[in-house]
């Protein structure tokens, strides 16, 4: 199980690492231009799919694993702990939302950003990127909630 555990934190450490700079990138891109601006979001859309995504997925699958481990080592009571079901429900929601819709929006804007070259982005960006905005900020609190509940709580 300390293996699990080590991939549950390397996939935490991936996952919160690639959203924090995927954010940067974004948050920059608003006072570039053109090729420069359409880099980023390239770039942003890269860190998702090779970066954010595996670390969500890595995250959630070692987390069913360890649940498992941890129902058959200490029983239901254990489960009970606000410290540990508020991380897995908490980080459920989070992985969900990442892999079906932060993944698949950022990787679509990579691909607008992509066809633009240096030139304008299509009117539909406008909506994807606050989509992922607002899904991206969700997902930061209850990534921040987890690790506060099993970490401090
Ligand atoms: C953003 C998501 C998550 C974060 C930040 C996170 C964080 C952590 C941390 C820091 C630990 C180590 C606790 C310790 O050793 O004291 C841990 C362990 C664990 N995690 Fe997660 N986790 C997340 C998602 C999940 C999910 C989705 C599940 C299950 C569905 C899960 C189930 C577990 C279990 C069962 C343990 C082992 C508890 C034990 O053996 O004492 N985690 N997690």
């Amino acid at each position: 199980m300390l293996l699990i555990r080590f991939v549950h934190f390397l996939g935490m450490a991936l996952w919160i690492g690639g959203m924090v700079a995927a954010m940067v990138l974004s948050v920059s891109a608003r006072s570039a231009t053109g090729a420069e601006r359409n880099a980023a979001f390239r770039w942003a859309g890269r860190l998702y799919s090779l970066v954010v995504g595996p670390g969500a997925l890595l995250t959630v699958v070692t987390g069913l694993v360890l649940t498992m481990s941890l129902a058959q080592r200490a029983g239901s009571q254990v489960m009970a702990q606000p410290s540990i079901w508020v991380m897995q429900v908490a980080g459920l929601v989070a992985g969900v939302l990442v892999l079906f819709v932060a993944l698949p929006t950022s990787t679509h804007m990579a691909r607008m950003a992509d066809a633009a070259a240096d030139g304008e982005l299509p009117p539909a960006f406008g909506g994807m990127r606050r989509r992922l905005s607002m899904v991206v900020h969700v997902v930061a609190v209850l990534v921040v909630l987890s690790l506060f509940f099993v970490v401090v709580m």
